[in-house]
């Protein structure tokens, strides 16, 4: 079905909440990739969030696999906005680390299928290490939206954080996969190697279920920060410090999460205590 089809015009902030709710909630699981539904939900509601503060830019995403992130970033797009979508594709030879296996003809296919315009988006078929952020830049603009999930190496991490450092606007938000994922430990070493450069303004302002949000500016962080404790509220695990800047950490929709942030359990810490003792059962 097309998605575009099921808003009258792109334009508007009920439409855009519109697609975006027909993709996360049934188009995203028929697209083979990795995105967890919290995951889909917060970024989806982070888009509308920029649409609504009117922060305009392009979207790009590294790493694309059969397009089930991308898909999501590309109708989040509002009228005179374009996307990239980086992948090796075909030169799987390529893929330092086997991390997913991209596939353009099943990537186009679906974008087609649910009614995008392929004409919106620019397609880089090469390793992330061979792209400049002016070249990636020429084809959308600054970015407000960008996903790196492409080579899981120390290398590869820490060059496609560099190319979004230099694309996104300063309000723009970059998802970064796999940080805390014990399978991919080279994606921390490359993002703490990254966050050392004295040149890089990204800080973490979130974490849902393996992805970690970064922005430039400290106040629009905040303002993210405060909607998703706002919207997400039954998701909340916690709250760290990391590199200096208060990250909000949101949880799998479980349920003894969901017991955890119940209004009744919140307002008394006690009753979860012991109610943990039962967790074995709820599990
Ligand atoms: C984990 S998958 C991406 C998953 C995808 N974002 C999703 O939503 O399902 C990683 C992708 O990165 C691609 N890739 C691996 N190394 C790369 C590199 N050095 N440059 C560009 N793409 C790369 C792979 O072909 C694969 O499609």
């Amino acid at each position: 079905m097309s998605i575009i089809a099921t808003a009258a015009g792109p334009s508007s902030l009920e439409n855009l909440e519109r697609r975006l709710a027909v993709y996360v909630t049934r188009e995203c699981r028929r697209v083979a990739g990795w995105l967890a539904p919290e995951s889909a939900a917060v970024i989806a509601r982070l888009a509308v969030a920029q649409a609504d503060w009117k922060i305009a830019g392009g979207a790009g995403e590294i790493g694309i696999h059969h397009g089930k992130l991308f898909l999501l970033l590309f109708f989040a797009l509002r009228a005179g906005e374009r996307a990239f979508a980086l992948d090796i594709f075909e030169d799987q030879q390529l893929n330092r680390d086997a991390s997913g296996d991209g596939d353009r003809a099943v990537f186009l296919g679906h974008l087609r299928r649910l009614g995008g315009d392929p004409e919106r988006v620019s397609i880089f078929a090469q390793d992330s290490t061979s792209v400049t952020a002016a070249t990636l830049l020429a084809a959308t603009g600054p970015l407000r939206l960008m996903s790196v999930d492409g080579g899981h190496t120390q290398e590869v991490t820490r060059n496609d954080l560099q190319l979004g450092e230099a694309m996104l606007l300063p309000e723009g938000l970059l998802i970064l996969d796999d940080l805390y994922q014990e399978r991919w430990p080279a994606v921390a070493a490359g993002t703490f190697a990254f966050m050392s450069d004295p040149a890089n303004r990204l800080r973490p302002f979130a974490i849902s279920p393996n992805k970690t949000y970064f922005c430039k500016d400290p106040g629009h962080a905040a303002r993210y920060r405060d909607l998703l404790a706002a919207d997400f509220a039954d998701l909340v695990l916690g709250r760290a410090s990391v590199f200096g800047s208060e990250v909000l950490i949101l949880g799998r929709r479980t349920l003894s999460n969901r017991i955890r942030n119940h209004r009744l359990v919140r307002a008394n810490p006690d009753l979860y205590r012991r109610l943990s003792r039962l967790r074995h059962f709820w599990r």
